[in-house]
């Protein structure tokens, strides 16, 4: 851990926090709450926010509205109605593949989910569909998200879904929750974290190439633009 990344995963007011102490952690049980900016004993100044991995069933709506803030433009026409799509996003959430920057009343500012061969922070099964959206509701979707799909096996450690509440983008959230993210997949194992970024969402491109990504193809996606209102997208990766 280079002292900038400690620097990024603290709060954004200068005070001292606790250097990553508790990293081990993060390899041993990763749905643990892990307070990476502050000693427990010590009280977070107003204002101030951590990382930590999963989040809490009481925290489960508030990701979930933050994750469609973020994505219903794209995924309106598929799986809106927003209440629904927000009941489906809800229910399938898997707890412990998301990362949450979290305030000093717990309130959620930002989540960065992930894949793995073993799950996704939103995937869910036709079941989950045919339970929110109804039988044939659900048929017509998966045949339109099947052509998201992608083959996870060939992928390995993926970004699933990175956002930062509206109010809060530009603290540095953005950036704790990915440098949070590479420290996630080495502890697993993995040598590299990958994400897709649509190509005209040329401000968090930007962050990510900043950030030591870089593009390694591009993905015209059929029928991206009809269904999800996107043209094409750029497979980006960085070594951690
Ligand atoms: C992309 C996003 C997660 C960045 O989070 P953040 O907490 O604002 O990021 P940081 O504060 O660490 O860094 C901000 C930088 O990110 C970039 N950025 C991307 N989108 C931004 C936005 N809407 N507002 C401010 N900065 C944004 C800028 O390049 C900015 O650079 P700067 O510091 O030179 O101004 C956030 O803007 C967001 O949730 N956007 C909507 C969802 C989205 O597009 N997710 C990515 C899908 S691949």
């Amino acid at each position: 851990m280079t002292l900038e990344q400690d620097r990024m995963m603290r709060d954004g007011d200068g005070d001292a926090g606790v250097p990553l102490a508790g990293l081990a952690a993060l390899e041993a049980a990763s749905a643990l709450a892990l307070d990476l900016a502050r000693g427990a004993e010590t009280p977070a100044p107003p204002g101030s926010w951590s990382i930590r991995c999963g989040i809490t069933p009481d925290q489960r709506a508030a990701a979930a509205a933050l994750y469609w803030e973020a994505f219903g433009d794209k995924l309106g026409r598929v799986m809106g109605p927003a209440p629904r799509a927000l009941r489906f996003i809800e229910r399938v959430m898997a707890a412990d593949h998301v990362l949450a920057a979290v305030d000093d009343r717990g309130q959620v500012l930002g989540i960065a989910g992930f894949r793995t061969r073993t799950g996704a922070f939103v995937g869910g099964g036709f079941g989950d569909l045919v339970a929110v959206y109804g039988r044939l509701g659900a048929l017509w979707r998966k045949s339109c998200l099947s052509v998201l799909a992608r083959d996870v096996s060939q992928q390995g450690f993926m970004v699933d879904g990175l956002v930062v509440a509206e109010a809060h983008r530009g603290r540095g959230i953005g950036t704790a929750l990915l440098e949070a993210l590479c420290l996630e997949a080495q502890l697993r194992g993995h040598r590299a974290l990958r994400l897709d970024v649509i190509e005209e969402n040329t401000r968090a491109r930007a962050l990510y190439e900043r950030m030591g990504f870089t593009v390694t193809h591009r993905m015209q996606v059929p029928l991206a633009r009809v269904l999800f209102a996107f043209g094409a997208a750029l497979a980006m990766v960085r070594e951690v």
